[in-house]
């Protein structure tokens, strides 16, 4: 007699369930609690005769281990559900996150540094904040000259104000990571320098207090006009297509003599003349020229053995060119009506 009941409560705790912990607890209470069941099997067991005491104390003790190890076991799964469930996070969106596209300057910036990384130039950068050294002194500005007006500063601190070199400020063009480079590095370099600038401009359609560059600079032995036009041509093309024709304008940069302006033939109008071109047939995108021997001098580089090119374009110019952006505001709104439109772009 109790030997079956043995079996059947054996059975019984084989397929036991529980949903929850309290129904864990339920079973806990049912079978192994002083008051369960498996206890009040103990009543019986005394009366068991003496040659069986043996076998059925080990079947009790079977069901009491097979019992604690099931209910083990169901407290253990219940924990497992629960923290599976913990992950999810009820707080998220239902819909799908739309995903961007690239900013147009971003596309337009690594398309000019995949054509110039083809023809050997590697990236250099260089602090926004900069001081007046670098972006000014070293690049042959002199302290009093006029050409210091010509790119409108946002002056930082002026700790002294009677000596420049001394002066933070946002830098107002990348060539300032030139001359970082040059004091660092021994030539021959081919150097890229891509990143954010800094105007005291009005806001407006044509102008913004912030734009964005990429210039370049090569120093090496023999370095001539013709390699700064034809890597120039050659970048004309690779951006504008195959019969992109340029045109350099002689020019002024304190950092660079002979200098030019850069044009190139109307994409638009295909050199015709357009309202675009104003009916020129050509617009302006870089300036360029022969590095100055002082800049070189200035940067510990010995300019009678070295000489160099440099150019620099603003990114917005190029990007307007390519994408027609109407308004440079435009850029920086974060408008996505805007950017959306730069999804297929690439
Ligand atoms: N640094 C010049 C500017 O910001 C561009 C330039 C770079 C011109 C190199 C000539 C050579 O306007």
């Amino acid at each position: 007699m109790l030997l079956e009941k043995i079996e059947t409560l054996l059975q019984e705790v084989g397929s036991l369930t529980a949903k929850n912990a309290d129904e864990v607890e339920q079973l806990r209470l049912k079978y192994l609690s002083k008051k369960g069941e498996i206890n009040a099997l103990m009543a019986d067991f005394r009366n068991v005769a003496a040659d069986q005491k043996k076998n059925i104390g080990i079947k009790i003790n079977e069901l009491k281990q097979a019992a604690t190890d099931k209910i083990n076991s169901l407290r253990e799964c219940l924990t497992q559900v629960e923290t599976q469930t913990d992950d999810l996070d009820l707080t998220r969106t239902a819909y799908p996150i739309p995903l961007g596209a690239r900013h147009p300057l971003t596309i337009v910036k690594n398309e000019i540094i995949d054509i110039f990384q083809r023809m050997g130039f590697v990236l250099a950068d260089g602090p926004e904040i900069d001081n007046d050294k670098h972006v000014f002194t070293m690049l042959n500005f002199a302290a009093d000259h006029p050409a210091r007006d010509m790119q409108d500063t946002f002056f930082i601190e002026q700790s002294n104000p009677d000596d420049v070199t001394k002066n933070i400020l946002l830098r107002s063009h990348t060539s300032g990571d030139q001359s970082h480079f040059m004091e660092t590095h021994k030539p021959p370099f081919r150097i890229l320098c891509p990143g954010r600038v800094y105007r005291n401009e009005a806001i407006s359609a044509r102008a913004h207090c912030f734009f964005h560059q990429v210039e370049g600079l090569y120093v090496d032995k023999n370095v001539s006009f013709t390699d700064l036009k034809q890597v120039l041509l050659t970048f004309a093309r690779e951006m504008f297509g195959p019969e992109t024709k340029i045109r350099l304008r002689p020019s002024y940069f304190p950092f660079t003599e002979p200098s030019a302006e850069m044009d190139i033939s109307c994409h638009i109008c295909g050199g015709e003349g357009c309202g675009f071109c104003k009916h020129t047939g050509w617009v302006e995108i870089l300036g360029c020229g022969m590095v100055d021997p002082n800049v070189l001098e200035a940067c510990g580089i010995d300019s009678n053995e070295y000489t160099g090119y440099a150019f620099g374009m603003g990114v917005e110019r190029i990007t307007n060119l390519k994408y027609r952006v109407s308004d440079l505001r435009m850029f920086s709104e974060n408008d996505t009506r805007f950017l959306n439109e730069f999804v297929s772009a690439h």
